[in-house]
């Protein structure tokens, strides 16, 4: 497994496996293939309402708390410093460990400030070892580097093929941000698992279309943390560590960036009030 060093030293998997749409029911199952697979790093949400399955597998997998990289994110509705405080606890107790690796603010609504004190307070309670946010955009990345104490250290968001982040990547980089996607396949939107210039790549190095997108990601510094249910799949996309891009190939994966999201603008006065309304 390769790393990316976060800007408070503290050391994260590159891949790692998300479960985002993972049923409760079936959340401890997959978690524990993960693990099998070869995955340290786990991104839940207090959102997913699998966080306990997520637990059952930290408790169940026979691997040493320290050599698995837990990540769980704050919702609009635990915004505000108590409400916020509380969830930690809440999570933490879900999660059955005693710290979270990296915890990060879901979405930018709502007061996500509080949120961030409540957040900064735990990290330096030890409770979390890293604190960042998800779904910020430059706007209110820029913002929020600009008014806390700890700068985040990660930003959570889409970014795959069709919305590669160019923009926000550069920004990320200057305030020493580390780059996470989320939705590396964009859920096989817009046909992404047949699309002709990445099969054509994959075809060359005998990988698959998933293999490929995730070798293009990290290798431009992007964690990534593709979702499965099948083991098979799991063990697929964590085998993407020996082969490289040329620049050639990157070049061609780049000029597929259609610059706007698959799934929603996060500027969308309709998604803003969708989202605002279930912190309320
Ligand atoms: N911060 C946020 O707001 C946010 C939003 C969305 C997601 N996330 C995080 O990012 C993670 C990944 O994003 P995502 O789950 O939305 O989507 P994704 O990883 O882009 O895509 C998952 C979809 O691709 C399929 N798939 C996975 N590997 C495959 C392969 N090798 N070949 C063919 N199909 C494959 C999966 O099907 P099967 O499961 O049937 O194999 C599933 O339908 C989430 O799980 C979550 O942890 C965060």
């Amino acid at each position: 497994m390769n790393y990316v060093t976060l800007n408070n030293g503290v050391k994260m998997p590159i891949l790692g496996y998300g479960v985002y749409q993972v049923t409760p029911e079936e959340c401890e199952r997959c978690v524990l293939d993960a693990i099998e697979a070869g995955y340290r790093s786990i991104d839940t949400a207090q959102a997913y309402q699998n966080e306990e399955g997520v637990g059952n597998a930290i408790e169940k997998c026979g691997i040493p708390r320290e050599e698995l990289f837990i990540t769980t994110k704050v919702w609009i509705s635990n915004a505000g410093f108590e409400k916020a405080k509380a969830s930690i606890e809440e999570s933490l107790r879900k999660l059955k460990t005693d710290y979270i690796d990296l915890l990060l603010i879901h979405q930018p609504f709502g007061d996500y400030y509080g949120t961030y004190r409540a957040m900064e307070e735990a990290y330096k309670e030890g409770k979390i070892k890293a604190i960042g946010v998800s779904n910020f955009y430059p706007d209110r990345l820029i913002d929020i580097c600009q008014f806390t104490e700890i700068t985040p250290a990660v930003n959570q968001v889409e970014t795959h093929p069709f919305n590669q982040q160019a923009q926000a990547h550069e920004i990320m980089e200057k305030y020493k941000v580390q780059h996470e996607s989320w939705g590396p396949f964009a859920e096989g939107r817009k046909d992404m698992f047949t699309n002709p210039v990445i099969s054509e790549i994959a075809a060359k190095y005998n990988k698959s279309v998933a293999q490929v997108i995730l070798r293009y990601l990290t290798q431009n510094n992007v964690v990534v943390i593709p979702k499965s249910t099948h083991k098979e799949r799991m063990i697929e996309n964590i085998s993407v560590f020996d082969f490289e891009l040329t620049e050639e190939d990157k070049k061609a994966i780049k000029s597929l960036d259609e610059a706007e999201s698959a799934f929603f603008s996060h500027y969308d006065p309709q998604t803003v009030e969708f989202l605002t309304g279930l912190g309320k």
